[in-house]
């Protein structure tokens, strides 16, 4: 039976929550963080699990208009704020990955600050993309490493990403068929559910039904079985 050790989610839909509720984009936001907490908490409970990457902000998001931007950067800031407790609580590691040197001063702290304080964290992995590009991420890790006097292998290469593991399982919310730019080199194998579901309304129960799937279907990595 497969083991979805490593999921990671692009968390779409927020907007579209909100509109259909005629209210703001940033209320879908708010929502959004709310289901992050929900989803983050029932992952630290399942033994399988060992890492949980969603997408929180790409490097393309700060495309969108100024006031959305700095809307999600102070949710942000909060969310991390207010989790501390939680991530205690429940034995959770926080780990970033991105660029995060785009970022005001302030919330670099905050980021640097519950990366600081959940480091003793043994159990899941919680990994916010932030600021967060495939491309990004593989330049900045071919730039660590170009000037090494050997060829570069597969395991070098891997080692300078801001994430290091494999990615088991990609989810996507929202209704839409695309990676957008997420974790390219570390889903090579992994398998890929899309749900038209929007990631406010997303719950640990459809998560569960996507897990079990997930265990049922026979991974070949390319060989024979
Ligand atoms: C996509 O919805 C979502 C994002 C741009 C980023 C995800 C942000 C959150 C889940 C909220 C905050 C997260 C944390 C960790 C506090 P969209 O705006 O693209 O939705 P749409 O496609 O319906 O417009």
């Amino acid at each position: 039976m497969n083991r979805a050790r490593h999921i990671a989610i692009i968390m779409d839909g927020n907007g579209r929550w909100a509109k259909l509720r005629e209210q703001k984009r940033a209320k879908g936001h708010e929502a959004g963080a709310k289901t992050v907490r929900a989803i983050t908490e029932f992952c630290s409970r399942n033994e399988d699990i060992q890492r949980l990457t969603l997408y929180a902000f790409s490097t393309e998001n700060w495309k969108r208009p100024t006031l959305e931007v700095e809307f999600l950067m102070k949710l942000l800031q909060k969310y991390l704020e207010n989790e501390l407790e939680s991530y205690l609580q429940n034995n959770i590691r926080f780990e970033p990955i991105g660029d995060l040197r785009a970022f005001s001063k302030s919330l670099q702290h905050t980021i640097q600050n519950v990366k600081e304080k959940t480091a003793h964290c043994d159990g899941l992995v919680q990994s916010l993309a932030l600021n967060y590009g495939a491309h990004d991420e593989i330049l900045r890790a071919i730039n660590k490493i170009k000037n090494s006097q050997e060829s570069i292998t597969k395991e070098m290469l891997t080692n300078a990403l801001d994430c290091k593991d494999d990615v088991d399982l990609i989810i996507r919310t929202g209704g839409d068929k695309r990676l957008s730019n997420f974790l390219l080199w570390q889903a090579a194998y992994a398998e890929l559910f899309f749900t038209d579901t929007l990631w406010p309304d997303f719950t640990t129960d459809e998560l569960e039904k996507i897990i079990k799937d997930f265990t049922k279907i026979e991974r070949k990595f390319g060989g024979l079985k």
